[in-house]
């Protein structure tokens, strides 16, 4: 890198470490603030800057990518790079970079967290101690369903669900998975199958694809009609993977008995059906948030960055 410090573009707030590292280390073309940046800030944001730090909130469409006529790289501050136009970035010769690996414990865990608390009516228990109805012990109250021992369905056997699968061990769970291909370097008790016999035996049912055109409602009335009538689904990918309106009608007509869900088709609205219902357990996308990742994401996104403007080749590329 040349003694000046580079012009970054940050899209959003990330957490206090790395916002200091970024002001030791670059200059910012403006300060960015915990809200998604309006579409002329962002705008004006890439076209001056050569580097950015955008998020899976932003959507990088080619034609923001042609007014960045600086821009070298561009950090995404996820594992996921939907929200990004890789061609055109290829066209435009803008490197693009992702944050594997660091996120993969953090969002195994948050899987487990949603699985967990479906399957164990963990949210409806908490309202009923909270409201005082509580009037103690009974045998009948809030009964859920056993997680140990059970099938467990893993759709997108890469890191996250890898890591999925190792948790699940620790409950004695048979494990079905469904990937593009089985993978001889998986243990032989992780059971490769298609898609719809897997959600035929499966208990549990986790996604852990990347959103693209082949698995953009992936999870429809068919996939969910296979399903047992006591299962659960379980989203921490992107919401679009699932169509949220079958789901939403499954869950509301007994055709799957519960479904946590973490990602949304059109965040931050969710399916109103959905929020009405007391067998779903929703989070606001929190998949990578502990202070650890987030922290780490940060500390990619330099590392690609500050590889790229010194001509190195960038750890983490994706285009
Ligand atoms: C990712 O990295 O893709 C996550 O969804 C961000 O939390």
């Amino acid at each position: 890198m040349s003694t000046a410090r580079p012009l970054l573009y940050v899209s959003r707030l990330l957490p206090d470490p790395v916002m200091s590292l970024i002001h030791e280390r670059f200059r910012l073309v403006q300060e960015p603030t915990e809200t998604s940046p309006t579409p002329s800030s962002l705008r004006d944001g890439l076209s001056c800057a050569e580097a950015a730090i955008c998020t899976l909130t932003e959507t990088v469409d080619d034609d923001l990518l042609s007014s960045a006529s600086q821009l070298k790289v561009l950090a995404n501050y996820a594992v996921g790079y939907n929200n990004i136009d890789l061609n055109a970035a290829r066209r435009h010769h803008i490197v693009v970079t992702n944050t594997p690996d660091v996120l993969t414990d953090a969002t195994a865990d948050l899987t487990w967290t949603l699985l967990l608390a479906t399957a164990r009516r963990v949210v409806e228990g908490d309202a009923v101690v909270r409201s005082k109805r509580w009037t103690g012990w009974t045998p009948t109250q809030l009964l859920g369903r056993e997680v140990s021992g059970k099938t467990l369905g893993i759709i997108g056997m890469g890191r996250i669900g890898q890591a999925v699968a190792q948790r699940a061990e620790g409950f004695r769970m048979s494990i079905r998975y469904h990937s593009h291909q089985s993978s001889p370097t998986l243990p032989g008790a992780w059971k490769f199958c298609p898609l719809d016999t897997l959600l035929q035996e499966s208990d549990f049912v986790t996604l852990h694809v990347p959103l693209n055109s082949k698995t953009r409602h992936l999870i429809g009335a068919r996939e969910l009609s296979l399903m047992r009538p006591t299962a659960i689904l379980i989203n921490t990918s992107r919401g679009p993977v699932v169509d949220e309106a079958a789901l939403a009608q499954a869950l509301q007509g007994g055709r799957i008995a519960g479904a946590g869900l973490d990602v949304y088709e059109e965040e931050p609205t969710v399916h109103p059906q959905l929020s009405s219902l007391t067998q779903v357990v929703l989070l606001p996308h929190l998949g990578s948030a502990t202070m650890q990742t987030r922290v780490r994401m940060g500390l990619i996104c330099l590392e690609n960055i500050e590889a790229v403007l010194e001509g190195r080749p960038a750890p983490n590329r994706v285009t």
